[in-house]
């Protein structure tokens, strides 16, 4: 099967009108990726050479998404929404120039996986000339029902056109095809829309290649990889599927998780081994945790590295651009975002380090601040090795502490400190002597009762 080419034809033209949303249905994430996305990615790994995306008109989004993730994917616009065939049909001068397996795929069939495309191709390899994907959906409804022979299938009857023996087939079509190339247009174009709905039925190619003498055959999958997204709630439902994918994958590589069901993650997250993610985290788009790290409860993750052996949180928030040495630890209610926090250094409770460096050892004390950002532009701050910043440090940006220093708590540091030095920059402490204890004596004296309500009110005016 390797040496035979493949044209894969995602159909993603389809209006979504049931997502209610601005976003093109296809864009919509499922673990921090697009569906589109996932598709493309089972599209690459079934080893196919050529891509062609049919987008409805307008859809420049969709078109960038799809060069994103292969850029040498094709654009066709299926400019009147006439049908799965038209849409097929959108991409002809693909089709024409002759690969030996097409591959027809849903955009909004995003679980998709690349072994299932394999063996749609496997069968067209295996002298079928049309193969299809069917599943035995918990609730067959609306899914076109395969009209089967013995071992062949002779069509695909849409529910609305279906008879009601029809209509009690349990085995219904996934959506997905694949086409023996030389036939493909010949089928294609036979195709019409005498329906229910006066659509081009890309389904009919079944009951066309049977009169043609052609063989059809249907191949089985989990209604979870067919899953077919048309409102939030499908969109939901699959988002579960694949989390629980993900899961099971980071445990099956090592990954301790106490209650696997509250942690999300993406689908580019990257694990080392040992590593421990406790309840409630959540991992969003580009994130790396190295081996023998901890993530405590309730952190938030996004764009980040843990490096080795590093702690973080409990609530703890990383954003894009952080970046966790080895034996680091950011503790709970720390934010980072586009900083290194140095090997073995430390951030503690309620620190914010945003655009900058903290060498390695060092300790950035409760309440810090990075002060980064000045209403226009952002600015670096740059904590030495070694250095101790007190608690509630204001670091003003741009701004620089030097090796092993020392910043007292309270202070608001505008101007660099050089190594080995300790910076004060807050108010002196003055001491009132016996300043309380006069005050008290004062309001005892107020607390008298008044000898009459007149007095009592002079007093009151008087303050
Ligand atoms: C389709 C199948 C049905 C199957 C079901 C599985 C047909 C005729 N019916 O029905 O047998 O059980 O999928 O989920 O194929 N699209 C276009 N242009 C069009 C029409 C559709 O690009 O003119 C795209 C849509 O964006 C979508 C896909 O084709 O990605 C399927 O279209 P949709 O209308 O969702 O088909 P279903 O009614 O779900
Ligand atoms: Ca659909």
């Amino acid at each position: 099967m390797s040496k035979r080419t493949c044209l894969a034809i995602v159909l993603a033209a389809g209006e979504g009108t049931r997502m209610r949303s601005a976003l093109p249905k296809v864009l919509h994430p499922i673990a921090g990726r697009s569906m589109l996305a996932h598709v493309l990615t089972a599209v690459r790994g079934a080893g196919t050479q050529a891509v062609a995306v049919v987008v409805g008109p307008d859809s420049d989004a969709v078109a960038d998404e799809a060069r994103r993730m292969l850029p040498k994917a094709q654009v066709f616009v299926q400019a009147e929404r006439r049908g799965t065939a038209d849409a097929v049909l959108a991409a002809r001068t693909a089709i024409a120039k002759g690969a030996d397996d097409i591959l027809v795929i849903f955009g909004d069939t995003p679980l998709i996986s690349a072994d299932t495309l394999k063996r749609l191709r496997g069968a067209i390899d295996h002298h079928a000339s049309v193969a299809v994907l069917g599943f035995r959906p918990a609730d067959p409804r609306g899914y076109g029902r395969l009209v089967m022979n013995g071992h062949r299938l002779v069509a695909i009857r849409e529910e609305k056109d279906a008879s009601d023996i029809e209509c009690k087939i349990d085995l219904c079509n996934g959506g997905l095809m694949a086409l023996r190339g030389e036939v493909a247009l010949e089928i294609l174009g036979r195709i019409g829309n005498k329906n229910t709905k006066g659509e081009f039925y890309l389904t009919d190619a079944v009951s066309i290649a049977d009169g043609m003498a052609l063989e059809a055959v249907a191949l089985e999958t989990t209604e979870d990889e067919v899953r077919g997204i048309n409102t939030k709630a499908q969109l939901a439902e699959a988002e579960d599927v694949m989390q629980w994918r993900l899961r099971d994958a980071a445990m099956e590589a090592g990954v301790t998780m106490m209650a696997p069901e509250t942690v999300f993650l993406c689908a580019d997250t990257k694990f080392g081994r040992d590593v421990t993610v406790e309840p409630n985290v959540v991992f969003g788009p580009g994130c790396v945790v190295e081996d023998a790290a901890v993530i405590h409860a309730f952190s938030h993750l996004e764009g980040a590295h843990v490096g080795k052996g590093a702690s973080v949180g409990p609530f703890a928030r990383l954003r894009p651009g952080a970046k966790l040495a080895a034996k680091s630890r950011v503790g709970n209610f720390v934010e980072v975002k586009e900083a290194e926090i140095g090997e073995g250094a430390k951030a503690n409770h309620l620190a914010y380090i945003g655009d900058g460096r903290v060498g390695a050892g060092a300790n950035i004390g409760a309440g810090t601040i990075f002060c980064n950002y000045d209403g226009e532009a952002k600015h670096r701050t740059d904590v030495g090795k070694g250095a101790f910043i007190g608690s509630n440090a204001a670091l003003v940006a741009p701004v620089k502490v030097g090796d092993n220093a020392y910043v007292g708590s309270g202070s608001v540091i505008t101007d660099n400190v050089p190594s080995g030095a300790l910076a004060l920059g807050r108010g002196r402490q003055v001491n009132k002597p016996n300043w309380a204890t006069a005050k008290a004596g004062k309001k005892v004296a107020a607390k008298k009762p008044a000898k009459s309500a007149t007095a009592k009110k002079k007093t009151k005016t008087k303050r």
